[in-house]
């Protein structure tokens, strides 16, 4: 059983339309003839099509930062599943903290935007994580268990591949605070048993569960090498292309 390690670019609200095109291309460079992994980019929505003439064709899969569930309607705001497969998005972050805690997100939200980016053949990468002071309370398994499960509620998945996880512990998000090796791997391992109780063996073994918060080119390779940590969702790092290059290249 092997789980294709993903390294996925979190650009957030960065890059003008020059800029992007310049970064995806090296991004598209950086990952020629590397078979052994998956690489995903998200740009800003106004950069996605911009972006995604500049990956076709390439191994670099296209992500959107967000999705709504419904196909189309008055949603001011949202942008449809729909609307993301026909510029080649294939995959779409939901439930990341910036949007559960400066947009005021909830898990039940969330999870609508997982089921309808799943039926519409979008692979989520479903964020969770506690923060500094539900850490500090002892409290970290309990929100990531309530995060993991309100998020997949009611979610079949049948196809391992299409269904991507992601650690992101708040605290260590822009902070330049990593989440040391045995911390990120006790919440992967945690997360990965939760799985087996909700999924069949096969497929909650083969869910790949990434690990974001500052990681950067001298924390990646340590952090991979862990046996449950599957990927890295990368935010300020994927801004770089030389320190991104040096990510996607890891060795674990
Ligand atoms: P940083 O890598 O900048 O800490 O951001 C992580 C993140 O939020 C990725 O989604």
């Amino acid at each position: 059983m092997q789980r294709i390690p993903l390294i996925a670019g979190n650009w957030k609200m960065h890059t003008s339309l020059a800029e992007a095109r310049a970064l995806a291309g090296a991004v598209v460079s950086a990952c020629k003839g590397l078979t052994d992994r998956e690489i995903m980019i998200a740009p800003p929505f106004t950069a996605l099509a911009t972006v995604a003439e500049v990956v076709r064709g390439s191994q670099v899969r296209l992500a959107a930062q967000n999705v709504c569930w419904e196909e189309q309607g008055a949603f001011t705001g949202e942008i449809a599943p729909s609307m993301l497969r026909e510029l080649g998005c294939s995959m779409a972050i939901i439930g990341h903290s910036e949007r559960r805690q400066i947009f005021g997100e909830t898990d039940a939200l969330i999870n609508q935007r997982v089921a309808g980016a799943m039926r519409f053949g979008i692979t989520p990468v479903l964020c969770f994580g506690e923060t500094l002071s539900e850490r500090e309370a002892g409290q970290t398994m309990a929100v990531l268990e309530r995060q993991v499960r309100a998020g997949l509620s009611g979610i079949n998945v049948v196809e391992p591949a299409s269904m991507v996880l992601a650690y992101e512990p708040v605290w260590a998000i822009g902070t330049g605070k990593t989440a040391s090796e045995e911390q990120a791997q006790e919440a992967h391992e945690f997360v990965r048993n939760l799985l087996l109780t909700m999924y069949e063996k096969s497929i909650a073994q083969q869910m790949r569960i990434l690990y974001g918060g500052s990681v950067n080119s001298g924390n990646v390779d340590a952090l991979l090498h862990q046996p449950d940590i599957d990927g890295a969702l990368v935010g300020g790092a994927s801004l770089k292309a030389d320190s991104f290059e040096r990510i996607i290249h890891f060795r674990q």
